[in-house]
């Protein structure tokens, strides 16, 4: 008997831990999920500091993310993309957008996770704007 009992627990462990892969391996769809990955933000930390940081600080992107709340993430990366850095519009790579992105998203306290942030995904499209933590 106990060992019957035991058998079932096991499927079960086996039927939990294969869920638990198939979900880690879709892109997260909301920001508290972790949609960039703690390499990318420290990449992407120095590209913000040359870019970015003479003109906005944490507190600038925490209204933005109000401002933007509900949106499409795709909506204010491509506003991003084409608009900034305000001296030098377009001037960086998309990776280079994507990393100082993932950045922002550690400074105003969104958490990392196992994903990286990119556009060419497609990824973006299914991540609603929030406001900050
Ligand atoms: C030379 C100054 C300057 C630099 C450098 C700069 N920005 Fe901006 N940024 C601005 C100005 C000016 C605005 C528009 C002001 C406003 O919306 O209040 C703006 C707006 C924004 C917005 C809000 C967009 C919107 O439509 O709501 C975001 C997000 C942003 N910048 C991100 C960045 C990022 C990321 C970088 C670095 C890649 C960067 N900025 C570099 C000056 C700058």
């Amino acid at each position: 008997m106990k060992n019957v009992r035991l058998s079932i627990a096991t499927m079960m462990t086996v039927v939990l831990a294969s869920a638990a892969c198939a979900d880690a391996g879709a892109a997260p769809t909301s920001l508290g999920a972790g949609v960039y990955t703690k390499e990318q933000a420290e990449s992407g930390k120095a590209i913000f500091t040359q870019n970015c940081s003479s003109c906005h600080n944490a507190d600038f992107y925490k209204t933005v993310l109000q401002t933007w709340r509900g949106q499409p993430l795709t909506y204010l990366f491509e506003q991003v993309m084409s608009a900034m850095p305000a001296d030098k519009p377009g001037a960086l790579l998309d990776t280079e957008y994507e990393d100082a992105f993932a950045y922002v998203l550690e400074i105003v306290g969104f958490p990392s996770g196992e994903t990286r942030l990119e556009y060419g995904s497609g990824m973006m499209d299914d991540i609603p704007l929030e406001v900050a933590p």
